[in-house]
């Protein structure tokens, strides 16, 4: 991969990149799409990082469908496929150097999931050191994995251009996820009311009547109402994830419907 990579700039290539864990989708395309609008060579990683699963969670069971996911790359004229196994990213498995994360890694997603951040930022440094992208597009619908992303960039000065893609959307708002697959055919009737509620909760904030913990008690007690159990519904600022000002606000939640928990945000300014 470094070797390839080398080649390419020394050609003076730019290179984009793509980190996954696989089980594509038309979101994760859409970061292809973004990565070759802004380098001339893109590359996407599938590798399923055990070290951001928690204990409860089912690192063994995660679906890996890597001959769909090459096919759909395929079709995107993706230049490099690159799937590493374990013994190359995590050579002594017994010592791993992980990174430290900010103090926002342990909110919000952070609490349900205390060591995941550290676990995704280790492993996007290791993927940066062998794509040496000058690249590389992340999730927008994963909000707090951008920041902590872009947090490591400029811990480690490195010579990268962090990219968060808009969330894509199915046409009932529905935010594109790999859980989404888990869904009964019921409650994917029910999931757009995470939106929609998105959408009210910024109309509430702009017209600025209301504080903005009466605006999450009551999109909080809205969407509970529908059959989901909220884990977090919280206005923030965008940067810090910390107590949001005037500007610059994003809102973001959690919740549980049935087994799957999905996440979706909004920015509001
Ligand atoms: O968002 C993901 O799929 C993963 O967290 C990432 C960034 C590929 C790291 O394993």
């Amino acid at each position: 991969m470094q070797a390839w990579s080398h080649a390419c700039k020394k050609a003076k290539q730019r290179i984009g990149f793509v980190p996954t864990m696989g089980n594509l989708h038309a979101g994760h395309l859409a970061l292809v799409d973004k990565a070759r609008q802004v380098a001339d060579k893109v590359v996407v990683s599938i590798y399923v990082n055990p070290t951001q699963f928690g204990e409860n969670e089912d690192f063994d069971n995660y679906p890996r469908t890597e001959l769909q996911d090459i096919e759909h790359l395929k079709q995107k004229n993706v230049d490099v496929v690159f799937m590493p196994d374990s013994s190359e990213m995590y050579p002594s498995d017994k010592a791993i150097n992980y990174i430290a994360v900010p103090d926002f890694a342990t909110e919000l997603e952070g609490l349900a999931r205390p060591t995941h951040f550290r676990g995704v930022a280790t492993i996007v440094k290791k993927l940066f050191d062998a794509v040496q992208p000058d690249h590389a597009i992340f999730g927008e619908k994963d909000f707090q994995q951008c920041l902590v992303v872009k947090h490591m960039v400029a811990e480690y000065g490195l010579a990268i251009e962090v990219h968060a893609a808009p969330i894509v959307r199915d046409a009932d708002g529905l935010a594109k996820s790999s859980r989404n697959q888990y869904l009964t055919p019921e409650q994917r009737k029910l999931a757009p009311v995470l939106y929609q509620t998105l959408l009210g909760a910024r109309q509430k904030v702009r017209a600025g009547n209301l504080s903005y913990s009466e605006i999450e008690s009551q999109s909080i007690e809205f969407i509970n109402k529908n059959g989901f159990k909220v884990d977090y519904f919280v206005i923030r600022d965008a940067t810090t994830l910390g107590v949001p000002g005037e500007t610059n606000r994003v809102i973001l939640l959690a919740a549980k419907l049935g087994i799957p928990r999905l996440l979706d945000n909004l920015r509001v300014d």
